[in-house]
Order: C-alpha cells, then sequence, then structure tokens
C-alpha cells in the first residue's frame, strides 16, 4: 500500500483491511484448500465434506474467489498453484500453522487500545497451555524459518565451527539448515520442555537426529550445560526486557570456548525506533503479550553483546523481508 500521500480511500482501505485476513483465516481453519485439493467442486460438495452449512460456505468461496485465492468457473471452485501449495496441509511448503498463530493473535491486537493505555499486555501466555495454540506458535515458526533459512544461512559462515547452541531453537529449524550446509557441524537445540515433541519430530524429518540434540530447559532460571564455539539466538530478545535480554546474552556468551561466535537474529529497528515497519509493529505485538518485550535497535543489541564482553561486532549485511538481520560477535 502506498502510504507517501494519506487520503479518504487509502485510510478506509487500510482500515477494513482485516476482512480480508480474516477471510483467509476462516479458509485455512475450516480446511478449504485442503478440502479442495486438486479438485474441481461445487459449493454444495465443499460444505458437505467440512460439515458446514451452504449459505456460510458458499458467501466464504465467492469472497475467496474475489481474493484470487481460489478459482471459480462456474458453480466450481478449485485451488490456485499458490493455494495448493502453501495453503493445502497435504503439501510439505504448507504455511498454515503461521496463519492460524496470527489468528490467534488478532482477539488480544482488538484490544491494543487498551494494552497502549496500560502499558500491560492483554494476552496470556497461559494460552499456549492450549495445545492447538502451542502448536500453531511452534510450528509457525517453522513455517517462516523454513522459509527463510536455506537463504540465511549463506550469510553465517560457519565453516570452521564444531557445536552450534540453538538457544530458544523452537522446532529446531535454523539448526537443522546450518547443519545441512555445514557437514561437520553439530548442534544442540535449547528450549522449555514443551517444545521438546515439536524439535523432535522436525529434527528427525531432516534426518538429522545423530547431529542436533535438545536439551530442555529455561534460558532465565537454569544453566545451560555444555561448551560451544558458536551460539545463535534467533527471535528470544523481543519477547523479554532489556534486563533479562543481557542475562540471556551474558549465559550464551559463559558457555562459548574463547574465539566462540555469537549470532543475534531479530527484527532490529533502526536507532530511530521508527523503522522499518515490521519490527515497529511487531514492538505493539510484543506490548499485547509480554510483560516488558520488545523489537531493538541494532546500537542496543551492540550495546547488550559488549555489555557481555563480545568483541568485534558488527552487522551482517543480511535483510529478510520482515526487515529481520542479523547481528555477530567473538568472545
Ligand atoms: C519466537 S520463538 C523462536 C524460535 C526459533 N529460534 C526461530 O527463530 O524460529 C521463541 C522460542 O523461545 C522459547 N523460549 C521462550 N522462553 C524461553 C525460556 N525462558 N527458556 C527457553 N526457551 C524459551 C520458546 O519456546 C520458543 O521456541
Amino acid at each position: 500500500m502506498d502510504t507517501q500521500e494519506w487520503n479518504p480511500d487509502k485510510l478506509l482501505a487500510l482500515s477494513g483491511y482485516y476482512w480480508r485476513s480474516f477471510t483467509l483465516h476462516a479458509a485455512v481453519k475450516l480446511g478449504i484448500f485442503t478440502i479442495i485439493g486438486t479438485e474441481q467442486l461445487a459449493g454444495e460438495e465443499i460444505a458437505q465434506r467440512l460439515g458446514g452449512e451452504k449459505r456460510g460456505v458458499i458467501t466464504l468461496l465467492n469472497a475467496l474467489s474475489a481474493m484470487k485465492l481460489i478459482a471459480k468457473a462456474g458453480d466450481k471452485y478449485s485451488n490456485t498453484p499458490a493455494g495448493i501449495s502453501f495453503l493445502s496441509k497435504d503439501s510439505p511448503e504448507y504455511i498454515g500453522y503461521m496463519i492460524m498463530h496470527h489468528h490467534h493473535l488478532a482477539e488480544s491486537w482488538s484490544e491494543l487500545d487498551k494494552a497502549v493505555r496500560t502499558g500491560s499486555a492483554v494476552r496470556s501466555r497461559s494460552s499456549y497451555n492450549n495445545e492447538e495454540v502451542r502448536e500453531s506458535f511452534l510450528m509457525g515458526m517453522f513455517n517462516n524459518a523454513m522459509n527463510l533459512a536455506p537463504r540465511l544461512v549463506d550469510a553465517i559462515d560457519l565453516s570452521d565451527r564444531r557445536h552450534l547452541l540453538d538457544l530458544g531453537g523452537g522446532p529446531g529449524t535454523y539448526a537443522i539448515h546450518f547443519c545441512l550446509k555445514n557437514p561437520q557441524l553439530k548442534a544442540t537445540v535449547y528450549d522449555l520442555s514443551s517444545t521438546r515433541p515439536y524439535a523432535a519430530r522436525t529434527i528427525e524429518k531432516f534426518g538429522l537426529a545423530a547431529r542436533i540434540d535438545f536439551t530442555a530447559g529455561d534460558y532465565l532460571s537454569d544453566d545451560i550445560p555444555g561448551s560451544y564455539d558458536a551460539a545463535w539466538l534467533s527471535h528470544i530478545l523481543h519477547a523479554e526486557g532489556p534486563g533479562n535480554c543481557q542475562k540471556i546474552i551474558k549465559k550464551a556468551v559463559s558457555v562459548l570456548a574463547p574465539g566462540g561466535m555469537i549470532v543475534v537474529h531479530e527484527f532490529i529497528l533502526d536507532n530511530t525506533m521508527d523503522a522499518p515497519l515490521f519490527p515497529a509493529l511487531f514492538s505493539l505485538n510484543m506490548l499485547l503479550g509480554t510483560k516488558n518485550g520488545r523489537s531493538y535497535s541494532e546500537r542496543e543489541i551492540m550495546e547488550m553483546l559488549a555489555g557481555a564482553g563480545v568483541k568485534k561486532i558488527e552487522r551482517i549485511p543480511f535483510r529478510s523481508p520482515a526487515d529481520s538481520g542479523l547481528i555477530k560477535g567473538v568472545v
């Protein structure tokens, strides 16, 4: 959307954009793209297969067709190539977990005014005790990382490293891609014990169980066992305030051998704090869901690393489509 010159048309289009988001969310939640698969189906047939009422299902199908998310010919609906690749659960490139994660966040976003006024979260961490919410969060991280990791691993030279710590590694997607790229490398994914089954499943899927293990722990309150020559901290700092970020970085540094490399991957703000757009919006998402989390600027992350004794701190020239970036240093 061109934001250079706002006018009423553009402002109203922006204001109502969530109708489109919710249309996509409902279609993924109901499994519309999976049900259609490679067939051409009438609305009644789709309604019957998903156990839904005809009026509602056909209204949704027509809106999806208007958004070009499915195709309509006569009274039959079919998937687009993108729908089959990315929105059908049968595809290995399915990104529906991340879409469902967005959906679970939506309720809190509707209370943003409240979070802004009070400066406190309106989303409870306990929502992650729900299996479906946890699965869409962790596998949503997998969707995002799977999309980015194959390009990102080329930006970091781990060719002389032996053992990588993937701190808060979630399903282990980056550990997997670093190991695929660097045949000599082993990795340890350190995350909460509830993450173990997701990491085990993903690591197994890539046939890397002999090179990537999982350590269960809480990086705020527990020790990190072992010694490493590289540490990867991807999207974990933004959930914490500056004090805890410093604590986490110091803990990672404490298990690095001399010469060990530490790399932070985050949605990095410019030092002005108001750009790029995605990190600025992501900070609101952290206001909605955490006590002290937010996006950090390049300067802030570099200061945290320096505060933990890290040297040779530099920004790696890599920028993802969501404006995540990389800062590395050596201990
Ligand atoms: C946003 S995800 C990032 C996952 C992965 N690093 C990536 O970039 O795709 C944050 C991860 O940190 C983990 N985590 C959050 N708090 C933690 C804690 N106190 N100790 C260990 N892991 C934690 C979560 O379980 C989750 O897997």
